[in-house]
């Protein structure tokens, strides 16, 4: 029989390099989304349309607890990959009661379902890198303590703790991935690789005359996106439950991606760049490297596209988008 996988988020850049991933691999896709996208395809569920009939979507919202139990109930998943959240770090400063009403009872919600309605079932929860927040060494490890710096941060730390508590109290097959900053051309655009690597490519078409960005200095471990869903299915493949940082061991600034990017397009960064005040977050984090070495030892798996190629292939993609359709 095929194996089913339940996806929650299935609509964003994990869920879309996910779902190619486990249809590949032969499995029946779920996932969850909330109804409204059901009934705006077109913009809310771009990243899927050209998989759209080999998929099986779920209206649901992870504040409702019964919506949850229900599509767990009916669908009985052999694998769930839990990686709806509200992900942006910024916004999360301004609404900081939905964001974490939503993500720590999304998790506890999901997770709770699955123990009444599928205990056999193996989780994958989307914890995070920005756990680490001021971060207390370098690089960071599966065993490096958590300094959280934003209501995000502080909504991850406690989806993992629920995650391991399950896993602990209830014997559920529940793992951790702490994936680092992870990008591609299905990044959403409030992230600041897709900002940047969009406005770029409006630049270039002359659609832009400036890109407002924040903090030039914050550091990231930036990896690619496809590369990081496969460690999430990894984890889920071996016999013991476990918690895993995915990265890629490299750390850049924001503002050698914002070089790369205008070098690619043959134009000179400090010309368009301008800094906004606006756009720095109450509270940074500075720098984030991980090291990756247990989910190579344990999983065998390790980061195939380096950053530059990573620019490059978002740049390329915003290009020709920009290109062949001058709305964007
Ligand atoms: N978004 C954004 N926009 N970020 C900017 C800008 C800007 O105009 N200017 C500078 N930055 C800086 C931010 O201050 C931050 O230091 C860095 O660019 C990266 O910001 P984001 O791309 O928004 O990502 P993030 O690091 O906050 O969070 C992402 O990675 C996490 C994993 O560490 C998100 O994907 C999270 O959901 C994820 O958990």
């Amino acid at each position: 029989m095929r194996k089913k996988a339940l996806i929650t988020g299935i609509t964003g850049q994990d869920g879309a390099y996910l779902s190619r991933l486990l249809i590949d691999k032969g499995y029946q896709v779920h996932g969850i989304v909330r109804r409204v996208a059901l009934e705006d395809p077109e913009h809310r569920l771009w990243r899927l349309k050209p998989i759209l009939n080999k998929i099986k979507l779920h209206a649901g919202s992870l504040e409702s607890y019964a919506s949850l139990f229900n599509i767990v109930q009916k669908v009985k998943p052999d694998e769930c990959y839990h990686l709806a959240a509200q992900s942006f770090v910024s916004y999360s400063f301004e609404d900081e009661f939905s964001t974490i009403n939503t993500n720590i009872n999304g998790t506890h919600f999901i997770l709770s379902a699955l123990k009444e309605r599928a205990p056999k079932c193996k989780i994958y929860f989307a914890a995070s890198s920005e756990m680490f927040g001021h971060v207390r060494e370098i690089p960071q490890t599966e065993n490096t303590p958590f300094h959280p710096r934003s209501p995000y941060g502080i909504s991850k730390v406690a989806g993992f703790e629920l995650t391991r508590n399950y896993r602990e109290a209830y014997n559920l097959f529940a793992c951790n991935g702490i994936l680092f900053n992870h990008e591609s051309p299905m990044r959403g655009y409030e992230f600041v690789t897709r900002k940047i690597t969009l406005g770029v490519a409006r630049i270039k078409a002359g659609l832009d005359k400036e890109l407002r960005l924040g903090n030039l200095e914050a550091k990231r471990d930036w990896g690619f996106a496809g590369d990081f869903i496969e460690a999430m299915w990894l984890m889920l493949q071996e016999k013991k439950p476990d918690d895993y940082v995915v990265a890629t061991g490299e750390t850049h600034t924001v503002r050698r991606f914002v070089e790369l990017a205008f070098d690619y397009a043959g134009l000179d960064w400090k010309k368009y760049v301008k800094q906004d005040k606006v756009l720095f977050r109450p509270a940074e984090v500075n720098q984030l490297i991980g090291d990756y070495s247990k989910a190579k030892r344990i999983l065998g798996w390790k980061p195939k596209v380096k950053f530059e190629e990573l620019v490059k292939m978002m740049m390329d993609e915003d290009l020709r988008r920009v290109k062949c359709q001058k709305q964007f």
